[in-house]
């Protein structure tokens, strides 16, 4: 099969990442003989810096043209003391989501049995944990109105949502539900605010249509306690774009850590494919960040870009054996650690190797 790919490295940590998941890609191309092809593209800080546009044109149409975007991280710590910067490299991402209208966020939260004793969680709580957060991506309080009044002494944003953009999360949140374990959390704030009686009253409309699933609703700050509390009670979480950006950033780290999860960013136009932290300036070019997330998003991009099961889990057994091997970065490390590419090295070599 023809993998046409485009590789945004982006900021801080995001290139040395992306190069571990690129041998990844590279041994299971090769192993599966799949003809791979694949271009790089500026975005981010360094895109401000060299064409003062975080998510520039040549970037889009690049993105518009291949089959699925490998995706590092993005954001400088200069950027983020300065509210009055007057563009963000994170404008750049939100523009590249809204511009391939990639309005579901998937990020599957999984516990590696190696790692439970890293968890922040008593290990019975977590042990066996394993759920998808569906956070919409496209809509909400990112992109509504904002702005500011009284000279600048009022400011606002908008949570917007439209029963489009709710209907077409749904369904995409009950057909996960429906190849699982059948069951639907919506996650809101239907007790205060009318964008979220807006979601309830679509889920209550559609609920019926999924008879086998079971639809459960939830308030945020409840669910925020119950991620903690009974991790392995939920199935499949859907809820709003700012909720989302929350509440997976909590559920990242019951796992024991943040450098594992992946995530898939899917919708109209081409998926992207992207670790679930960020860009660690302070470990940039140091050769210690660990790139598992970013090769497990390579694995889910083979899987949902691509439909190829079997290349996924190629990747998916060598990251568990790396793991069960202590082939690790010091993040997770109990004694020796590995440097970053040594962790991809390792990991590409299991592939072409098992
Ligand atoms: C994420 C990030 C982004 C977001 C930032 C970098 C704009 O936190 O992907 O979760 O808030 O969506
Ligand atoms: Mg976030």
């Amino acid at each position: 099969m023809k993998l046409n790919l485009a590789i945004l490295p982006g900021d801080g940590i995001g290139p040395e990442i992306i190069e571990q998941a690129m041998k990844t890609v590279k041994a299971v191309a090769a192993k599966f003989n799949h003809e791979l092809t694949y271009e790089y593209a500026l975005t981010g800080a360094i895109a401000i810096d060299k064409v003062g546009n975080p998510y520039p044109d040549e970037t889009h149409e690049l993105c518009m043209k291949s089959d699925a975007v490998l995706f590092g991280a993005i954001g400088d710590p200069k950027f983020d003391n300065n509210p009055k910067a007057p563009v963000r490299p994170e404008q750049g991402l939100l523009a590249m989501r809204k511009k391939l209208g990639l309005y579901a966020n998937i990020r599957p939260v999984e516990t590696f049995e190696s790692l439970l004793h890293k968890s922040p969680l008593r290990r019975e709580l977590v042990e066996g944990a394993d759920f998808v957060c569906i956070r919409e991506l496209t809509g909400g309080i990112y992109f509504g109105e904002k702005g500011r009044k009284d000279n600048g002494n009022t400011a606002f944003d908008t949570n917007t949502y439209t029963r489009a953009e709710i209907e077409r999360i749904l369904e995409l949140a009950y057909q996960f539900a429906a190849k699982r374990n059948k069951k639907l959390t919506v996650v809101d704030k239907a007790n205060v605010l009318e964008s979220s009686r807006l979601w309830r009253e679509v889920a209550q409309e559609m609920a019926p249509n999924y008879p086998d699933i079971k639809t459960e609703f939830m308030f945020v700050d409840n669910a925020a306690m119950q991620i903690i509390q009974w991790p392995k009670n939920f199935d499949v979480m859907v809820t709003e774009n700012m909720f989302g950006d929350i509440l997976t950033d909590e559920a990242s780290v019951i796992t024991g850590s943040l450098g594992l999860l992946p995530s898939a960013s899917i919708g109209i136009h081409t998926s992207v494919f992207e670790p679930i932290h960020g860009s660690y300036p302070q470990a940039a070019g140091k050769d210690i960040a660990n790139p598992v997330a970013t090769i497990l998003s390579a694995a889910m991009m083979f899987e949902y870009a691509f439909n190829l099961m079997e290349e996924g889990k190629a990747i998916r057994n060598a990251v568990a054996a790396s793991l069960a091997e202590g082939i690790v970065t010091v993040d997770i490390a109990e004694g020796k650690s590995y440097k970053t590419s040594e962790v991809g090295n390792w990991i590409a070599e299991y592939i072409r190797t098992h």
